[in-house]
């Protein structure tokens, strides 16, 4: 899966950070992540990276102080200086996330919890999946986010099961995400919106 980064004809465009939420053999999640990422790529008005949990392969949160401690020590794995950096470097994200048990994955919280001050003030969206197109899981992140002092948006990309069962019997999900084209760019427009009024507040 590929990247991209902000700088382009000498305009720095808001990096937008696309997370895929599980990283299991045979996962569905890359496949909207996959989608959302080459239709971004589409717009002039944004710089989108895609930010694989399977190349961020952090060892389980075991550290003797929060990442809320700006006196931590440093931490040793470089999975996790690597993906803190990659979050430090990101202006708003869209987490694209699995429901298991009702709740998030456990690889996604382990990657939210690792990373304190560089989601600070910045906004996230969400694209959920599942019985209930992820509505639960999704629900629980935007609490989270609050704690992280994140601005979760209203908007959310919540996908029909038709998309998984596309893939399921035999079909093309891309086809039945495309169908989801134009909600999906609204949620962008929004999450630009306040990317926008955050990195200029942030700016000050
Ligand atoms: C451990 C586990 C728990 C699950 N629990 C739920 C659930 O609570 N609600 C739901 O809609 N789907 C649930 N599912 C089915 C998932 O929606 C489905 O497996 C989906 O493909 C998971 O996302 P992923 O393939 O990107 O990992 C669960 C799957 C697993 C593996």
């Amino acid at each position: 899966m590929s990247t991209s980064n902000s700088e382009m004809n000498g305009l720095e465009r808001p990096s937008i950070a696309i997370i895929v939420g599980s990283t299991r053999p045979g996962r569905f999640s890359e496949i909207p992540a996959q989608w959302l990422y080459e239709r971004l790529q589409g717009r002039e008005d944004l710089a989108v990276r895609l930010l694989d949990l399977r190349d961020y392969p952090m060892p389980y949160f075991d550290e003797p102080t929060s990442p809320a401690n700006p006196n931590r020590e440093p931490f040793e794995s470089d999975a996790v200086n690597r993906w803190t950096a990659a979050i430090g470097a990101s202006d708003a994200f869209i987490v694209v996330s699995p429901e298991y048990n009702h709740g998030y994955s456990a690889v996604l919280k382990n990657a939210l919890d690792y990373v304190y001050a560089e989601w600070n003030r910045k906004p996230i969206a969400f694209v959920g999946y599942g019985g209930v197109s992820g509505a639960r899981a999704v629900e629980q992140l935007r609490l989270i986010a609050i704690e992280l002092q994140m601005a979760p948006i209203r908007p959310a990309l919540h996908l029909p099961l038709a998309v998984m069962a596309a893939r399921q019997q035999g079909g093309d999900p891309v086809d039945e995400l495309n169908q989801l084209g134009d909600r999906a760019d609204a949620l962008v427009d929004d999450l630009l919106w306040w990317t926008e009024a955050l990195n200029t507040a942030r700016a000050r």
